[in-house]
């Protein structure tokens, strides 16, 4: 329960689905695990005839903006099957209009954030004028979507769907169903913040990569990527947004026990721009040389301390400061072992300084 972040039902469900285990059900509650199961199939249904539509009209003339779009990020065809890429039209009515033909239950595609009731009590489509990414599981399940608009004028960038009864953003990872059996091969997963960054990386042929949805990364997250690997690479911009989000990330990993790798990458370029500069190989060349994560931090914690040395004189209040912030780090550690041993390192790291 802990691990999925799941109630009981469901991990009793997931178990039986796993080892083939048929569930008979007794009591009251019986009729509603019966009528759960089947709501959740549905879902997964209508998801997966939402993503058809976005991936046919995508590669169909009224797709052509969406096309346009993806070649002009230079997303190639065999990526966008891969990735179940696709078109939301603008018309407003395009997938209620689809969903109806198909005859799937309305209700269910309002609970998946697909349509929405107007004022006037009709339905319109939720997405529209994007292009649209499917959120799909390791299994192959489509959960739900993130739909980029066509410009940076448009606001707002990313929409993505809510949650629902099969889509928990804090769970979920994006390129799940590529990465996942690369991430246990390679014993290595690579963690990137934006959908696209993911794209272009899987598409160059760094395929164990993943990224969070719309969120920073999470502690469920994490747990359900160590089970595959514990050799986390966090690719983050060089920017204050990108540091602030590895300071946050360390947070998370210390007290799980894993001690992630970083790469820092120069101001200004996330990982889709740093590929499209430099070349895959510069990006592989900085994964070959990724640091620690801590590491990374305790240095830019004392680099910060002797800035400030230089510039107020403050010495020993500047340098206690520094030392409480390692404190505050190495708290989160849970073996003792292992906070020595980083202490040690750090000893030695004042002392070069
Ligand atoms: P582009 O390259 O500009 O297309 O985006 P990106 O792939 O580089 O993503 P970016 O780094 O801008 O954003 C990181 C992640 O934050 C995105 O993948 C989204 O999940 C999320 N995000 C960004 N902008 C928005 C937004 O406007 N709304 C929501 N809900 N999430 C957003
Ligand atoms: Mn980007």
């Amino acid at each position: 329960m802990k691990y999925e972040g799941l109630d009981f039902p469901q991990v009793v469900e997931e178990l039986a689905d796993r080892y083939g285990v048929a569930l008979t059900q007794q009591g009251q509650n019986s009729e509603n695990i019966a009528k759960n199961k089947s709501e959740k199939e549905i879902l997964y249904k209508i998801n997966q005839l939402t993503a058809r539509f976005y991936y046919d009209t995508l590669n169909s003339p009224e797709g052509q903006r969406g096309m346009d779009y993806l070649k002009h990020r230079n997303i190639n065809h065999d990526m966008i099957r891969e990735a179940i890429l696709g078109f939301a039209p603008s018309a407003g009515k395009s997938l209620l209009q689809h969903l109806q033909q198909k005859k799937a239950p309305l209700d269910l595609a309002e609970k998946l954030g697909l349509i929405r009731k107007g004022q006037r009590g009709d339905y319109y489509d939720f997405f529209r004028d994007r292009v649209m990414c499917s959120i799909v599981s390791a299994e192959g399940k489509v959960l739900g979507f993130s739909g980029r608009a066509l410009s940076d004028e448009v606001q707002p960038k990313y929409l993505n769907s809510p949650e629902s009864p099969i889509y928990h953003k804090s769970h979920s990872l994006l390129g799940m169903q590529t990465a996942k059996a690369v991430i246990r091969e390679k014993d290595q997963v690579i963690l990137v913040e934006g959908n696209f960054d993911m794209i272009r990386l899987q598409q160059e042929g760094i395929r164990h990569v993943v990224a969070p949805l719309g969120t920073a990364l999470t502690e469920q997250q994490i747990r359900y990527l160590s089970r595959l690997s514990e050799n986390f690479i966090l690719i983050f911009d060089g920017d204050a947004a990108g540091q602030k989000a590895s300071a946050r990330a360390l947070e998370l990993f210390l007290p799980l026990g894993i001690l992630p790798r970083v790469v820092i990458l120069p101001s200004g370029e996330d990982p889709d721009s740093f590929v499209r500069k430099e070349g895959v190989e510069a990006l592989q060349n900085k994964i070959s040389n990724s640091v620690l994560l801590l590491d990374y931090w305790i240095e830019q914690i004392l680099s910060e301390r002797l800035a400030s040395d230089s510039k107020t004189g403050q010495g020993p209040q500047a340098q206690a400061k520094a030392i409480r912030k390692v404190g505050e780090l190495l708290e989160l550690v849970p073996g003792e072992i292992e906070k020595v041993y980083i202490y040690k390192g750090l000893r030695k790291g004042m002392a070069c300084q």
